[in-house]
């Protein structure tokens, strides 16, 4: 479903922050992304999101060539995908309720649609009681969670999350890893770049652990992350 082929992203020059990067990802499977700060996660998901184009090889969707979506049929190609990002990025002005069905207003879905789905959504992330309330008057477990219900209330193929816990103490984290783990059992692909080593080895998944840029190890499931080396 998803191919990276040889794809490597130079910033500055003689700098690959992702070097050859060759990466299969089937339709429903859950990825983690691990290796330490600066190995390249964000960018491989940058990548994906067309945020940024490779300097070398190819990312396939579905068979088509990301790196050749023009501008116009970006966002098109971008609702196929939900993404949700460490810092929650809610509007503020804007309730719960309205900062979900402002992303559905903008791929056009019917105000009779957006009655029906927020609620199915706010209560499948357990916030039914919030849709009125302002993201400032959350918490940031809270937050989170809207996030989650905005990016999946258009149904994509797709979830990525870059650090989706990386502002939560460890039990609000393994609450938002649930709804991660529930929007994959109904078949979304959830792609997730992750530092919290607990949250990867409970849930034993393919983990592909970057280092420099390069893949370092691909373990397809019953993926682990091991205590750092001390060196
Ligand atoms: N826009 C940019 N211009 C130049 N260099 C960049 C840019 N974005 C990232 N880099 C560099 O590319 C490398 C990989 O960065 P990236 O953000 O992908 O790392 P990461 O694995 O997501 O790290 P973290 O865990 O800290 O989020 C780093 O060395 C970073 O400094
Ligand atoms: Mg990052």
């Amino acid at each position: 479903m998803i191919e990276f082929n040889n794809v490597s992203k130079i910033y500055k020059k003689d700098f690959a922050a992702v070097k050859n990067i060759n990466l299969h990802i089937e339709a429903g499977e859950f990825l983690f992304i691990v290796g330490k700060s600066g190995a390249g996660k964000s960018t491989l998901i940058k990548l994906l999101l067309k945020e940024i184009n490779p300097t070398e090889g190819s990312i396939k969707y579905n068979e088509q060539d990301v790196t050749k979506i023009r501008k116009r049929n970006l966002a098109e190609y971008r609702r196929k995908i939900g993404f949700v990002f460490q810092d929650y990025r809610l509007l503020p002005r804007l309730t719960v309720y309205e900062n979900i069905a402002f992303a559905m207003e903008m791929i056009c879905c019917s105000s009779k649609n957006i009655r029906r789905e927020i609620p199915v959504v706010l209560s499948m992330v357990g916030l039914s009681d919030k849709a009125k309330s302002y993201p400032d008057e959350l918490s940031g477990g809270e937050q989170q969670r809207v996030s989650i219900a905005r990016a999946v209330v258009n149904r994509p193929e797709t979830i990525i999350a870059d650090e989706p816990t990386g502002n939560l103490d460890p039990e609000t984290s393994s609450e938002i890893m649930k709804i991660f783990n529930e929007i994959n059992k109904r078949g979304t692909t959830v792609i997730m770049a992750t530092h919290d080593r607990e949250i990867v080895n409970n849930y034993q998944r393919r983990v592909v652990e970057l280092k420099n840029g390069l893949i370092l190890r691909d373990t397809k499931s019953g993926g682990r992350v091991n205590e750092p080396k001390k060196d």
